[in-house]
């Protein structure tokens, strides 16, 4: 009974090193900004009223949430964010078809990734809520509550463009023959309801991936159909062969 119970505690330990990914209900997933949570981010300096932890109000609320979807608590950043506007790429160059004018603040960045950047700014409180009062937050953050080291967008991955057959049909393998494959068939990471590529194509805001192999230790990192790693998020929309050798995704100033 007791061999067994120890040879379960080792089989417990191998399974839970190999697979590490945090739901945002962990305490650790720098998510959950409750005052329960673990970590040494920002996170809540009491428990909120009702004496529960309420990890989702940061970022969700039941009634009165923005008109964007799902049930958002946040107010839009004001920050101006020019988006990647490399000369040579195709989605940037035929505009009229595309859409995709990286300067343009009135259309970009949009979706889920302004959600993400009603926090990732530098500059929006965190515990600063579209419905319900204002959050204290804990230790250095109680005055500086904002994110420092924000991504800069204008040299960063493309996002909040259209990635449809047209696109790429008649945009990207006119321009790009041969050099960026991007595939007409389905993709497995998720584009947002209006077909567009966001923030969360690559991350999934919910479950901190960071401390899994099987992720490449990326941060939030998309796990969806086929993409389980670093390059199968990447390969979904490239071949293998064409991004050998991945640049930075973000710079961080
Ligand atoms: C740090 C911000 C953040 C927190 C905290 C958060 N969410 Fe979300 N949630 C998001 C974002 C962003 C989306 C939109 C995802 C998208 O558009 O792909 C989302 C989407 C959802 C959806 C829609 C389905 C989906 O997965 O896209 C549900 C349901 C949801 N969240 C539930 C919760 C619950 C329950 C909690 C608390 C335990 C929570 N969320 C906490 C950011 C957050
Ligand atoms: C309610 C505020 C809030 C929202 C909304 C939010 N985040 Fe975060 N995010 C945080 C905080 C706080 C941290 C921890 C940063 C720290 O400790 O300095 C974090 C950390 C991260 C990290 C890990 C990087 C690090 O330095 O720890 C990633 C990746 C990330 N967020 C992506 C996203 C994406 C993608 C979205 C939108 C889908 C999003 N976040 C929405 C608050 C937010
Ligand atoms: C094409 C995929 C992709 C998209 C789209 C993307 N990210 Fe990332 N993100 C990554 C990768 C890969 C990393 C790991 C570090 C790196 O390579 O810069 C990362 C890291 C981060 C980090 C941790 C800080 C860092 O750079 O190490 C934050 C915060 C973050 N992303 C937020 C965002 C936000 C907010 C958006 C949308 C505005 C976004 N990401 C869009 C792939 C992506
Ligand atoms: C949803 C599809 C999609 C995903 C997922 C995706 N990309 Fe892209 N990527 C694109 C599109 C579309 C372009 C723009 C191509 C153009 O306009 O020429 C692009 C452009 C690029 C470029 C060229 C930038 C330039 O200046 O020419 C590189 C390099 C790149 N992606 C690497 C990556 C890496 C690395 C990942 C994974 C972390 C990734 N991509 C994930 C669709 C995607």
């Amino acid at each position: 009974m007791k061999r067994n119970f120890i040879i379960n505690l080792v089989l417990l330990l191998t399974l839970s090193s190999a697979s590490y990914a945090l739901p945002i209900s962990d305490k650790d997933n720098p998510h959950n900004m409750s005052n329960l949570a673990g970590h040494s981010g920002p996170k809540a300096a009491t428990t909120l009223a009702g004496g529960t932890d309420r990890i989702c109000v940061f970022c969700h609320t039941p009634h009165s949430a923005a008109a964007k979807s799902p049930l958002w608590n946040r107010k839009d950043s004001v920050t101006v964010f020019p988006l990647y506007g490399d000369a040579d790429l195709a989605i940037k160059k035929d505009v009229g078809r595309t859409g995709y004018d990286a300067s343009d603040q009135t259309k970009y960045p949009n979706g889920a990734s302004r959600m993400c950047l009603s926090c990732h700014d530098g500059a929006t409180s965190i515990g600063v809520l579209l419905t319900g009062a204002p959050i204290a937050m804990d230790g250095d953050f109680v005055t500086n509550d904002t994110i420092t080291g924000i991504v800069d967008l204008s040299t960063s991955h493309p996002i909040s463009f259209n990635y449809n057959a047209d696109v790429v049909a008649n945009v990207l393998q006119t321009y790009k023959p041969g050099s960026y494959q991007l595939p007409l068939g389905v993709i497995d990471v998720p584009l947002d309801g209006a077909g567009r590529m966001q923030c969360t194509t690559c991350h999934d805001p919910h479950e901190d991936t960071r401390g899994d192999v099987n992720y490449d230790f990326l941060p939030f990192w998309r796990h969806q159909g086929n993409a389980t790693s670093y390059s199968d998020v990447c390969n979904d929309c490239h071949t293998a062969s064409t991004v050998a050798t991945p640049p930075p995704i973000h710079n961080i100033p």
